[in-house]
């Protein structure tokens, strides 16, 4: 007769969430500089890497797994940033709804101060936005959010400088930040290295559209970024992938 075999219990398995939350937490808690916030960048993006058919259109793509961990994500960080694009085309709230957890303070890129009056970001429940800005005027907006104002110096372009903006944020109390787009942003904060953490679902569909990364190289003699520790994770028809961004590659 066999001898009854002990077995050993399966080791748990973590869920997309716990596994995302506790690589993030370890790598925010490892983060050193004392001069800008951790950057998490977080988007959708078709298999082609379209973000949406053309800029200024909304496109739906995560399934409701992969809303749940942006809602998640967005509840990790202290601040969540957008370009005044998206704002513009997709008026997002963003507030935590389907999860659990704090409202990260909402700040936009917006050079211009374009932003309506009535856009969503302005009527948060619990907080008042920051539009991260270069123009002097004031407008009607300053009453409906807070305006922080950097200086172009020589050599700037006609744009938020990203580093001392990241460096203003710190000051703020912004420890940690999540970067959800558009195109111009994401590629923005890619070219100045300025992301630690990149967390991407992919809808299994071809959009041929619009890029969520474009011109990565242009004027630029640095290395392009190679992605470590990758992770991944099928959600539904959605694949989560994750991984810690790195600049010391090879350039191109
Ligand atoms: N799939 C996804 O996960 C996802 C997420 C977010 C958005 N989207 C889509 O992306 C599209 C919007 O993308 P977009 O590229 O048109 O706009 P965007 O990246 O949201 O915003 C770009 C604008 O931000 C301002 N800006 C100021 N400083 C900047 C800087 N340093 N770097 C970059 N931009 C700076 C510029 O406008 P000013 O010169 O006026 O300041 C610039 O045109 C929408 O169609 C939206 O639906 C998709």
């Amino acid at each position: 007769m066999c001898p009854t075999r002990q077995l050993r219990p399966l080791k748990k398995l973590m869920s997309l969430n716990e596994q995302v939350e506790s690589w993030l937490r370890v790598r925010m808690a490892d983060f050193s500089s004392s001069e800008r916030p951790f950057i998490t960048l977080a988007y959708a993006q078709s298999w082609d890497g379209s973000i949406t058919t053309r800029s200024g259109e909304t496109l739906c793509f995560s399934g409701p797994e992969a809303t749940r961990l942006t809602h998640q994500l967005r509840s990790l960080h202290d601040g969540i940033l957008v370009g005044i694009g998206t704002v513009l085309s997709d008026d997002p709230q963003l507030t935590v709804r389907e999860w659990q957890g704090a409202n990260p303070q909402p700040i936009v890129l917006d050079s211009q101060l374009r932003t309506p009056t009535s856009a969503k970001v302005c009527h948060h429940p619990d907080k008042r936005c920051w539009i991260l800005t270069v123009c002097g005027e004031n407008k009607p907006l300053s009453e409906l959010a807070a305006i922080l104002r950097l200086d172009l110096k020589g050599g700037d372009r006609d744009e938020i400088p990203l580093l001392r903006a990241m460096s203003l944020l710190k000051k703020r109390g912004i420890c940690s930040l999540m970067v959800e787009g558009g195109a111009s942003v994401i590629t923005s904060f890619l070219k100045a290295e300025l992301v630690d953490a990149l967390v991407l679902t992919l809808s299994p569909r071809l959009v041929g559209g619009y890029k969520a990364v474009d011109g990565l190289l242009a004027g630029s003699d640095k290395a392009v970024p190679s992605i470590e520790s990758v992770h991944s994770c099928q959600v539904g028809d959605d694949v989560v992938v994750w991984g810690d961004l790195k600049y010391s590659g090879h350039s191109m």
